[in-house]
C-alpha cells in the first residue's frame, strides 16, 4: 500500500478528519488526567525546519514524547540540505531511519517532493501554500468552544494566505461556509476558489464578510518570507483589522481564532484577542499538541 502522507487536509477522508479530531478530544483528557499513552514507544520523528516555529516545533517534539517516541530537531542550515543535498537523496536517507517526518519549509512541491521518495509518513508542518495542522487545532478548539463545526459561517479576514488556503480546504472537509475578505492582489489560491466556489464567498469585504458568523479568524498580515513586503502590506491591510466594532456584527456568540504568533494593533487588536470569553486562540494553540499526537498515531497505523 502506499504510505499515507499528511501534505493538505485533502490527503484525509471527512471521516479520517472526524476521527482524528475525536481522538485529540481523548488525549487532552489523558494529558491533563497525567494517564500515559505510549502508542508510539520506539518510533522517531524528524523533524526539519526551513522556517522559524515556537508552538509546531514544541508541540511535535513534547506530543513524541509524550507518546514514547523520540524527535529529531533539523535545522536545514546544520544538516546537507542547507548545503544542496537534494531532497530526493536526504528523503531516501532519513526516512531509512525514522518512522515518520515533519517538514516546516517554503515552496509547497518540497513536501511533495520529499514524500515521494519517503518510504515513511511525512507531515506538512507548514509551507508558503497551507497549514494543515493548525486547521486539526482549531476544528478541535472550535468543537470544545460550541459543538460541531458543520454548517456553521466562518469569516477569514485578512491575507489570502497558507492558512486561508487550509480554511478552504477545511469548508471542503468538514463542510461549513466559508467568506473571505481581502484586500485586491492578496487573494488565496485560485484554483482552490474555484474548486470550491459552492461554499466560499470572495469580498473586499471585512464587515460583509463578517456580519453573523460564528467565528472570526485572521493570520498576520506578513508571512515568514514576506518580512521585506511589510510596509507596504500594513498600508493594503489597514481596513481588514479584526477589532470591537467588527466582532459586535458577527453572530452574538462568535468566537475570533488566530494561529499565532499575533501582531497587536495589525491584523487584531489586543481587545479582540485578548478578550477572555470570545478569543478561544490559547485553546487553539494548546490543541496543536493534542490533534497532532493524534495524527501522529493515525498515520503510524497506517
Ligand atoms: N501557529 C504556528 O504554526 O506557530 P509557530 O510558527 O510558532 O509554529
Ligand atoms: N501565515 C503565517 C503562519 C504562521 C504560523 C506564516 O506563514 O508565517
Amino acid at each position: 500500500m502506499a504510505t499515507k502522507h499528511f501534505l493538505t487536509l485533502k490527503d484525509c477522508t471527512p471521516s479520517e478528519l472526524k476521527n482524528i479530531i475525536e481522538r485529540a478530544h481523548e488525549l487532552k483528557k489523558m494529558q491533563h488526567a497525567h494517564q500515559p499513552h505510549l502508542t508510539a514507544e520506539g518510533r522517531v520523528m524528524a523533524m526539519i525546519f526551513e522556517k522559524s516555529s515556537t508552538r509546531t516545533r514544541v508541540s511535535f517534539e513534547t506530543g513524541m514524547a509524550q507518546l514514547g517516541g523520540h524527535a529529531l530537531f533539523l535545522s536545514a542550515n546544520d544538516t546537507q540540505m542547507g548545503r544542496g543535498e537534494p531532497i530526493e537523496d536526504t528523503a531516501k536517507v532519513i526516512s531509512s531511519m525514522v518512522d515518520i517526518v515533519m517538514i516546516r519549509t517554503f515552496a509547497h512541491s518540497t513536501v511533495e517532493t520529499f514524500a515521494q521518495s519517503s518510504r515513511v509518513p511525512v507531515i506538512n508542518a507548514l509551507t508558503d501554500s497551507y497549514h494543515p495542522c493548525q486547521l486539526l487545532a482549531d476544528v478541535q478548539a472550535f468543537e470544545e468552544a460550541q459543538g460541531s463545526i458543520q454548517g456553521k459561517s466562518v469569516a477569514w479576514i485578512g491575507d489570502g494566505n497558507n492558512m486561508c488556503n487550509s480554511y478552504i480546504n477545511a469548508a471542503a472537509q468538514w463542510d461549513f461556509e466559508l467568506r473571505i475578505a481581502c484586500p485586491e492582489g492578496y487573494d488565496p489560491d485560485a484554483d482552490l476558489l474555484e474548486q470550491h466556489a459552492d461554499r466560499i464567498v470572495l469580498t473586499r469585504s471585512a464587515s460583509e464578510a463578517a456580519n453573523g458568523a460564528n467565528i472570526l479568524v485572521t493570520d498576520t498580515w506578513a508571512s515568514m518570507g514576506q518580512e521585506d513586503e511589510k510596509d507596504g502590506r500594513s498600508q493594503d491591510f489597514a481596513p481588514f483589522q479584526v477589532n470591537k466594532e467588527l466582532m459586535s456584527i458577527a453572530a452574538p456568540n462568535a468566537v475570533f481564532m488566530h494561529c499565532l504568533p499575533a501582531y497587536r494593533g495589525s491584523e487584531v487588536t489586543a481587545e479582540v484577542i485578548d478578550h477572555p470569553d470570545t478569543s478561544i486562540v490559547w485553546q487553539e494553540a494548546e490543541n496543536r499538541l493534542h490533534a497532532q499526537k493524534a495524527l501522529i498515531e493515525f498515520l503510524l497505523n497506517q
